[in-house]
């Protein structure tokens, strides 16, 4: 772990709670997108479970050798893809931002290679039925080993490990592609000795599109201090019937209970916007008082009435303190 953090200052006004989570510190825009840097594909392969898959999603690591980004990127930053070509307006394509998946030491053990987890989005245009193909994401997930990529960033500081990690419980939920931060914080946190309690809830619609489960099984069997558990929302999950992320968490609450009400919990979420949510509510329902406004700030109106909560009231009526990190996007 890095030695240097951000301070940031967390004070809940709590008689055993008044405590500071120092981040990691991050570099940030080594690379602007008007000077990338240029980085070469390494690797490139599927990291669905199931050979037939509902989605396309690959693991690519890309070589940042010899540019300003080798060494300089940690697990919750993201890097800035500049697809080649124009948009609609005859303009360059502005950098789509993919989470890095990789550990601090990155995949070569030097930080110089680094892996995105990217998701072809591929859809159709409700307007006129033709296909719709995201740019960035098809131009990435085509390229042969070998293959040059423009590349800007790293982005991201707020995302990121906290300095003294030893002093914390970490629960990480993911919905798709957003495991890949979680893939590198894990790697970092076991590196480190990391003697915590660590628990990853992941959401996908199949089994067969659950990421890197091989590797976070396997992981799992090795650190018994690390609990892997999915949310499969197309299929049963016996005993539980389709689970999103937030129903599995119901689940598991008899074990984080403790994890909660000592103090030690931090919550990381990365994925699709709107499981924000239902994860918010299912905390404010299990968290009682003294404990849940060390998570969550609730408006009067909001605590009187979780389930009629709706998206525009998060970060309004109902918002994470700083125990709770968010990276999501539509
Ligand atoms: P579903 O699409 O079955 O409703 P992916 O990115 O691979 O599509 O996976 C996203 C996962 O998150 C799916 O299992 C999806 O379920 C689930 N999901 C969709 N909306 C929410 C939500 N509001 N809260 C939690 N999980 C959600």
């Amino acid at each position: 772990m890095g030695s240097l953090g951000v301070a940031i200052g967390v004070s809940w006004g709590m008689s055993n709670a008044s405590m500071e989570i120092r981040l990691r510190h991050a570099e940030m825009h080594i690379h602007k997108p008007a000077e990338p840097a240029t980085a070469t594909v390494v690797k490139n392969e599927a990291c669905t479970a199931g050979k037939k898959a509902a989605g396309f999603v690959r693991h690519i690591e890309l070589d940042l050798s010899g540019t300003g980004l080798a060494g300089k990127c940690i697990p919750g930053q993201s890097l800035g893809i500049l697809a080649p070509g124009v948009d609609g307006n005859g303009r360059p394509h502005k950098p789509r931002l993919y989470s890095l998946a990789s550990p601090t030491r990155g995949e070569d053990g030097h930080g110089a290679v680094h892996a995105l987890t990217v998701k072809r989005l591929i859809d159709e245009n409700p307007a006129d039925n033709s296909l719709f193909l995201g740019v960035a994401s098809n131009y990435l997930c085509g390229l042969g080993v070998g293959s040059k990529v423009q590349v800007s960033g790293p982005s991201g500081k707020r995302f990121v490990l906290p300095v003294d990690a030893g002093a914390h419980d970490f629960v990480f939920i993911a919905t798709g592609t957003g495991i890949a931060p979680f893939r590198g914080m894990l790697m970092d946190l076991f590196a480190g000795g990391y003697k915590g309690e660590i628990t990853l809830i992941m959401g996908s619609p199949y089994a067969t599109d659950l990421l890197y489960h091989g590797q976070l099984a396997q992981l799992a069997q090795e650190h018994a201090n690390f609990h892997y558990r999915t949310a499969i929302s197309r299929e049963a999950n016996a005993p539980h019937g389709k689970m999103y992320v937030q129903d599995r968490l119901a689940a598991e609450w008899p074990v984080l209970e403790s994890q909660f009400a000592s103090g030690r919990a931090l919550v990381y979420i990365c994925g699709i916007a709107g499981m924000e949510l239902g994860v918010f509510q299912q905390l404010a329902r299990a968290l009682g008082p003294g404990v849940l406004e060390q998570y969550l700030e609730l408006d009067p109106e909001a605590a009187g009435n979780i389930d009629g909560w709706t998206r525009a009231m998060i970060h309004r009526q109902v918002r994470p303190t700083r125990r709770v990190f968010l990276e999501v996007y539509a």
